[in-house]
């Protein structure tokens, strides 16, 4: 990789100017001092503009930021002429991996939204791709991102909460069918996948974070009770960890989209740790033993270490720090946090998960060959 100095304004360039993007946006036009939004692209000519445009309150010098973004529909020809520094992939799913690969060859480095891609092969693929020619991938693995997170991580990787006995995770991440009906890849198996490989498949890879494991088998369930789509939108499951820990999975779609709910539960020998976040809200708690809540203490510290501006951004839109890490990461040759090892492991847990529903048995993990999503077609869903 090239040297890149502490001043040097990266080029970035968005591919997918849908629903997420705005996310993208928004982080970018704060850190005009480290990077320069230079080129949008979509395959609708008008997503461009129109995305600005929905942005445009939470921009500031909205003209200026604006005034070096040209736009394009084919993403080929914008790395042609631009040649970015890092491109935001924010396509429909089934679309990541050839994205990716065209960026990464043309010398990019990725914010790569969740899932990696949609098959284990590729997503390692990728992931060997960058590390051969020194790119960075970071992943959308935005709850890796949430204030607190990294120092628990450090603190369960330093042994402060002693071993883990299990976990839980939940998403209950409702859409209702007008969200599903409103793009044609939207709850297919080959584009997205269900509430698993789409919603829950960046709360799996926290967990492992949290828990400083990886998974070594998983057995589930999948249904689809409520909602108009191909795939699963109701998942229940458990994950072994290679620390022996077990961590159960609730993932769903199905539930009302005005409360949205994602919760974190980790027990271990000296803390039981949650995050938690609905209808917006956050709320953490680390308990001790002896009952004492240390969430407050943990906030000072991040605070002490990040500083208030960056937790008040970050809070607002976890994209920011994905986009400051990604920064980081490629002037300072450091891994990022939600590395593209994280992400082809966390497509291996959803994958793993949905294999074992098709053989109705626990699966090892990591999974030794190929699984192909399209085979869960042959699942019939009630
Ligand atoms: N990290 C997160 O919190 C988060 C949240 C939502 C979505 N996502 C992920 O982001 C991705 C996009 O999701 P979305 O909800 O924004 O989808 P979307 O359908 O709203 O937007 C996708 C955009 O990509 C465009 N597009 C399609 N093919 C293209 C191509 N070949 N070249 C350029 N543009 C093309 C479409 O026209 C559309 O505007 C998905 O992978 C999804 O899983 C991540």
């Amino acid at each position: 990789m090239e040297q890149q100095s502490e001043t040097t304004r990266l080029k970035v360039a968005i591919i997918g100017c849908g629903r997420v993007s705005a996310k993208h946006i928004r982080a970018i036009s704060r850190l005009s001092d480290k990077m320069e939004l230079c080129a949008l692209v979509d395959t609708n000519p008008d997503a461009p503009s129109s995305l600005l445009h929905s942005c445009k309150k939470k921009i500031k010098n909205y003209n200026s930021f604006c005034a070096s973004i040209h736009n394009y529909i084919d993403y080929k020809e914008m790395l042609s002429d631009i040649h970015p520094d890092i491109v935001g992939i924010t396509v429909p799913s089934g679309l990541h991996f050839q994205v990716a690969k065209d960026c990464l060859e043309a010398g990019a480095n990725l914010l790569l939204e969740k899932p990696m891609t949609m098959s284990n092969k590729s997503s390692r693929e990728l992931y060997e791709l960058a590390q051969n020619l020194g790119r960075v991938i970071v992943m959308g693995h935005i709850y890796r991102y949430f204030p607190i997170v990294s120092l628990l991580h450090q603190d369960m990787v330093d042994g402060k909460f002693g071993k883990v006995g299990h976990g839980s995770v939940i998403v209950r991440w409702g859409h209702d069918n007008d969200y599903y009906h409103s793009a044609a890849w939207r709850g297919t198996w080959k584009s997205d996948g269900g509430a698993l490989m789409n919603q829950s498949v960046h709360a799996l890879d926290l967990m492992c974070y949290l828990m400083n494991a990886e998974p070594v088998s998983v057995s589930g369930m999948i249904a689809n009770r409520f909602r108009d789509m191909e795939a699963e939108d109701t998942a229940l499951g458990v994950y072994t960890f290679n620390n022996g820990a077990l961590c159960q999975v609730e993932g769903t779609t199905s539930t009302f989209p005005n409360d949205q709910e994602a919760s974190f539960f980790i027990n271990a020998e000296k803390a039981s740790i949650r995050i938690g976040l609905r209808k917006g809200k956050p709320s953490y708690s680390v308990t001790t033993p002896k009952g004492k809540n240390l969430a407050f203490k943990y906030l000072r510290r991040y605070i002490k270490e990040v500083g208030l501006s960056y937790l008040i951004q970050v809070a607002k839109n976890p994209h920011y720090g994905i986009y400051c890490d990604l920064y980081r990461s490629i002037t300072e040759h450091s891994a990022p946090v939600a590395d593209g090892r994280s992400g082809y492991v966390a497509v291996d847990m959803v994958l793993g998960f949905y294999k074992s529903v098709l053989k109705k048995s626990e699966v090892g993990l990591p999974l030794p060959s190929e699984f192909k999503i399209e085979d869960m077609t042959k699942v019939q869903l009630r």
